[in-house]
């Protein structure tokens, strides 16, 4: 499920699970006691995915990212931070997302959006590209708005959220022992 492209193959550091059914291609750098769950499809060939620790992204989601140009020099690669929750069947591309973020089941983010740490993206929205989703709030919609901000139950559930699936992927990896 990890194959090169250009000669660069993906990096997974210590303790990553990556299910077989999944494929990975090219640059991408997958941090400490990160998951990658079924039928996830991650493209790091016109430019870079890097994934932080912890983080999780699940069943079905799409990874990609958009290419340098004259107009847009570095392009847009795909940056995922630490305790992020990605949702089943989540399109993410060429966005940077920071720490402690939920993207709820099917949520599509685009080109050049931001968001930042401690944020919540409802199931099924749509992040248009270049936007900015302000840190501590809950976005829902397509195309998304602000709706509120979090509660302290919901930040503290970020945090849960990427431990439930680091210990989930602790026993899909004894599995494969
Ligand atoms: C948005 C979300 C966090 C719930 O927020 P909430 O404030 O508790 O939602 P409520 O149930 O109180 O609903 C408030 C309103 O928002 C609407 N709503 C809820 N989720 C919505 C969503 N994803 N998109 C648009 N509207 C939504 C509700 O229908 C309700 O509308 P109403 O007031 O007209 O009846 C939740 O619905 C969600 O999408 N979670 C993502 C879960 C997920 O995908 N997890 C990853 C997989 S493990």
């Amino acid at each position: 499920m990890l194959r090169s492209y250009k000669g660069i193959t993906p990096t997974l550091e210590q303790g990553v699970y990556v299910d077989v059914s999944s494929v990975l291609v090219g640059d991408i750098t997958i941090g400490r006691d990160s998951s990658i769950w079924p039928l996830v499809a991650a493209r790091g060939d016109v430019n870079y995915i890097k994934i932080g620790e912890r983080t999780n992204v699940q069943d079905g989601s799409v990874l990609h990212l958009t290419r340098a140009s004259k107009m847009n020099p570095n392009g847009y690669p795909l940056i995922i931070g630490d305790d992020v929750t990605v949702g089943h069947k989540v399109m993410l591309h060429g966005c940077t997302l920071g720490n402690r973020i939920l993207v709820g089941m099917g949520a599509i983010v685009m080109d050049n959006v931001t968001v930042e740490d401690d944020v919540i993206i409802g199931g099924g929205a749509l992040i248009p590209p270049n936007k900015t989703l302000e840190s501590g709030h809950l976005y829902v919609g397509s195309p998304a708005k602000k709706a509120r901000p979090l509660n302290e139950n919901e930040l503290a559930f970020l945090k849960v959220s990427a431990q439930n699936y680091v210990q989930l992927k602790n026993e899909y990896l004894e599995e494969c022992k």
